[in-house]
């Protein structure tokens, strides 16, 4: 594995891959990697010949007062694990490589970075949806692979390679979970051993979700019931509600669209998110 920390590194190393007429698999992530990672980097390996990792704690998707100097880090453990993994370049810059003095651009993806997640931390989405078109333009990669544990994330990325042309494939990877259903995340470590066992109420939520929608409830049971699956685990729910997968506005009953439990809550200074599909039944 080449480890690569300057843009004009990562940029000669894809030429050289590109001139070979082999196909770039990117996988941006934040380092401290666990199981969900290395499934990224798992099927970009087995839908590219060249896989690209970029490490890289993007201070612009963090607000004042977030875990931005606190986020875990493994600088050791990660390269390891990514060798093990298959990944042929790691792509570790530091932050005036991405960020340079002078740097004043970014790419605000409207609509779907409006709620949720972009509600509650305004200026995230604008500092992903930078990133990653930076990203994008230095790896220039055919597929990119991100995972599904951060829908709205997804759903953002999207809209962006669709609304900027990115001739970028995207690939979505399913949630990797504990043996209780808590979604893997590098923020568990923050977690307490009771908060830990609390945790799983997420997961919990999501599936009352399935099961409410499934036994005919309507949307708002629904959200209801996702609800009272939290309280008395959870210290703050910021939402728990279903969604149009797309768009990331709230489902109505009786609109056709791809729905979506998502679900955020706090657990002590932790904040956990999750999702997951749900078929709205037929109604006769
Ligand atoms: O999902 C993440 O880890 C980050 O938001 C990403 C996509 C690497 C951009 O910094």
């Amino acid at each position: 594995m080449r480890i690569l920390e300057t843009i004009p590194a990562v940029r000669a190393a894809m030429a050289e891959a590109r001139a070979g007429g082999r196909r770039i698999g990117l996988v941006p992530t934040m380092g401290f990697l666990h199981d969900g990672h290395l499934a990224l980097v798992e099927r970009a390996r087995s839908v590219s010949d060249v896989v690209v990792v970029s490490i890289f704690v993007n201070p612009t998707q963090f607000a004042p007062g977030e875990d931005l100097a606190t986020y875990p880090r493994d600088a050791d453990g990660d390269r390891r694990k990514l060798e093990a993994a298959g990944c042929d370049i790691l792509f570790q810059p530091e932050s005036r490589e991405v960020y340079p003095d002078g740097f004043s651009t970014f790419v605000d993806v409207e609509g779907v970075s409006r709620l949720y997640e972009g509600a509650i931390r305004p200026s995230h989405f604008r500092g992903v949806a930078t990133v990653v078109a930076k990203l994008f333009n230095i790896v220039r990669p055919d597929v990119a692979v991100f995972g599904q544990k951060d829908a709205q994330q997804v759903a953002v990325i999207r809209r962006m390679i669709a609304d900027l042309d990115f001739d970028i494939a995207l690939e979505v990877v399913e949630t990797r979970r504990e043996s209780d259903g808590l979604a893997r995340s590098s923020r568990n470590v923050y977690l307490s051993t009771d908060e830990r066992v609390r945790a799983v109420a997420l997961s919990r939520a999501l599936a009352a979700a399935r099961e409410a929608l499934a036994s005919g409830c309507t949307l708002d049971e629904t959200r209801a019931a996702m609800r009272s699956a939290l309280e008395g685990d959870v210290d703050t729910i910021d939402y728990a509600d279903v969604v149009d997968k797309a768009t990331f506005e709230p489902a109505v009953d009786g609109e056709a669209s791809s729905l979506l439990a998502i679900v955020a809550a706090r657990l002590g200074r932790t904040r956990l998110i999750d999702n997951a599909p749900l078929v709205a039944p037929a109604r006769g």
